[in-house]
């Protein structure tokens, strides 16, 4: 398949736990992941919430402090220089950790469509705050992220959908076992290639071009700095007499 000229290409990534993995956060599913031990209707839902938000909180709160002392990685860093170096690029993260924002990806160019786990917001209405009950209508305030049986925010989605309208020249699917269909949906269409980057066989294997079976922080990094240099040996090579 010929090698995408990044500075001609629109480039989505799609990321999971996985790419932050080595920055020391722990994934969902994996054998040390999160949904391993604990039980994720008591901590990701509305019904786990209005039971026992003090739990809830405490397990956020946890999360919260373990993502201020990690680092963004190489392979967070890779997704910016790809960013740079795309004529449009969009990142779909599913992770609500700030370290793909750390690294240097400007907002506009990320959706965090789980949400934020920095964020706080009331439980009923659409206020946000730092207060432990709604300035607005007294009910208990929760993290701003998306609980299972939650609906995805409406604006984030168009902005994917938007940049799915024409096709995408390089999708890069990193360290996500693709559980939802939409993210299945996103990955797959309108794609000419995709790329999944995962150490493990995901629901989205048998549908990507090709795969990469290696950490994130390895493989990412490598596959960016490959096609930079294939770009450049090809922009020189135009010039050179036959
Ligand atoms: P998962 O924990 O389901 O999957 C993590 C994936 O990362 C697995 O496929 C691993 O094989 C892979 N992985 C592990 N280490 C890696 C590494 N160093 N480099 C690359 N890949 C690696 O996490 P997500 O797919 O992100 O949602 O989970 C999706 C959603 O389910 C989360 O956003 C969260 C969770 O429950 C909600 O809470 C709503």
């Amino acid at each position: 398949m010929d090698d995408v000229d990044l500075a001609r290409a629109r480039v989505l990534a799609i990321t999971g736990a996985g790419i932050s993995a080595e920055s020391g956060i722990p994934t969902f599913r994996g054998p040390e992941g999160h949904w391993r031990n604990l039980d994720p209707m008591k901590l990701a839902t509305p019904e786990g919430f209005a039971e026992n938000p003090s739990l809830v909180w405490e397990w956020y709160n946890e999360r919260r402090e373990n993502i201020r002392a990690a680092e963004p990685n190489a392979a967070h860093r890779a997704i910016v220089d790809l960013a740079h170096g795309a004529r449009e690029f969009l990142l779909v993260t599913q992770n609500v950790d700030d370290l793909h924002a750390r690294a240097g990806l400007p907002n506009e160019k990320m959706v965090q469509i789980h949400g934020d786990i920095f964020e706080t917001r009331c439980s009923r209405c659409d206020f946000q705050g730092d207060v432990a009950k709604c300035e607005r209508c007294g009910a208990l305030m929760r993290p701003g992220v998306v609980w299972f049986g939650e609906s995805l925010d409406p604006r984030k989605i168009d902005i994917v959908e938007n940049f799915l309208a024409e096709d995408v020249d390089l999708t890069l699917v990193i360290g996500t076992t693709a559980v939802f269909g939409y993210i299945i949906d996103w990955a797959t269409r309108n794609s000419r290639r995709i790329i999944e980057i995962n150490p493990e066989a995901t629901g989205l294997t048998n549908r990507a071009t090709e795969v990469l079976r290696e950490p994130a922080a390895i493989a990412l990094p490598r596959f960016v700095q490959n096609l930079k240099a294939k770009n450049a040996a090809a922009a020189m090579n135009k010039y050179e007499t036959q």
